[in-house]
């Protein structure tokens, strides 16, 4: 069975669903629903870019997984005509090789870095000066003999991904001259998305099938999709091509998500501070200890919906259930 973690997280989707979600990316910003800020301020940047024929300004994308941050940045690429180069903050080990990559950029070139906040600080600093003057400021030797070499890079642009801009240190933070900020979808936006996606992959879907996904998907076009290919799954087997409410419930309740859109690992984080900890306060080490779960997969990929639907709140002294927690744990 799939883990509920593969279900939000794209480093550890597997190799089928990786071809799936690049299959239902958003061709071209008119497929891109929803973020309206967001967008807004990307048209305009990647707009005045092309006039000036220079480098778009560098931008920062920060929400939870599975929200659109790399399909956008893939758009902002193809709207500059430049190329997209990819890379994951915590896979780069050593200055040399974030060096490398630099120096390697066409002008007006985008590079793409995933989870920036992840970067190790040593190697993070290169970036200051690259993205604030185009040079690198590379400490050759050490000690009396140690000197300061500096390579000149093409105009680029740094789009950074995080799911927690909180992380980021103050230098890189500033460096960015936009903070575009990702908010999870309304059910209306997710049944665009799926709609979409239906007809990508040449299935119908009525309404109620429809509403009821939407519903499910915790504002989140991954998990839309997800659900999406299941639901096909299931009618491919049944034989047709038309997907229906009674396959959407089945494939839920395989998926082990209930009718709020919450999955097994929601539900045991709010049983488990209902249980354990007599509805909260506790503190997250605490509670991800009792839990067996990385703190980071906790803050990250499931708070952010349990505290935006009011199944949760932070305070001072830790996480604490609402009122609401305990009408769904007792039902
Ligand atoms: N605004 C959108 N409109 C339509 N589809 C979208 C949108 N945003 C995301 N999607 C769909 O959701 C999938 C996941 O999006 P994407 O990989 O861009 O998320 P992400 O924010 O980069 O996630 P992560 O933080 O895990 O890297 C995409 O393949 C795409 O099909
Ligand atoms: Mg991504």
């Amino acid at each position: 069975m799939e883990s509920s973690i593969d279900r939000f997280y794209s480093p550890n989707v597997k190799e089928r669903d990786k071809n799936a979600e690049s299959r239902l990316r958003p061709a071209g910003f008119i497929e891109y629903i929803g973020q309206k800020n967001v967008v807004d301020n990307v048209k305009v940047m990647v707009e005045s870019a092309n006039i000036r024929e220079q480098a778009m300004d560098h931008a920062l994308l920060s929400g939870p997984p599975g929200l659109g941050k790399t399909s956008l940045a893939m758009l902002i690429a193809d709207a500059l005509g430049s190329e997209l180069h990819m890379i994951s903050g915590p896979a780069i080990e050593r200055k040399g090789d974030l060096a490398a990559i630099l120096t390697s950029l066409q002008p007006r070139d985008v590079l793409f870095i995933d989870e920036i906040h992840r970067m190790h600080i040593s190697i993070e600093e290169i970036l200051y000066s690259a993205m604030e003057d185009y040079r690198l400021d590379i400490v050759i030797g050490q000690g009396p003999s140690a000197r300061t070499m500096q390579i000149d890079v093409n105009p680029f642009t740094l789009i950074g991904a995080t799911t927690r801009s909180g992380l980021l240190s103050n230098p890189l933070r500033t460096r960015f001259m936009a903070n575009l900020h990702f908010d999870f979808y309304n059910p209306s936006e997710i049944g665009e998305i799926l709609a979409l996606n239906a007809k990508k992959l040449e299935v119908s879907l009525d309404n109620d099938a429809k509403e009821i996904m939407a519903k499910c998907s915790r504002g989140t076009p991954r998990i839309a999709n997800r659900i999406l290919r299941r639901v096909r799954d299931f009618s491919l087997i049944d034989g047709s091509k038309k997907l229906e409410i009674e396959q959407v419930k089945k494939s839920l309740s395989l998926m082990e998500i209930d009718e709020r859109g919450l999955d097994r690992m929601d539900r045991k984080i709010l049983k488990t501070i209902h249980d354990y900890y007599k509805g909260g306060p506790v503190g997250i080490e605490a509670l991800c200890a009792t839990l067996g779960e990385d703190r980071s997969t906790i803050e990250d990929v499931f708070e952010p919906y349990l505290l935006q639907e009011g199944y949760l709140t932070r305070t001072p002294r830790g996480r604490e259930i609402t009122q609401k927690s305990v009408d769904l744990l007792s039902n």
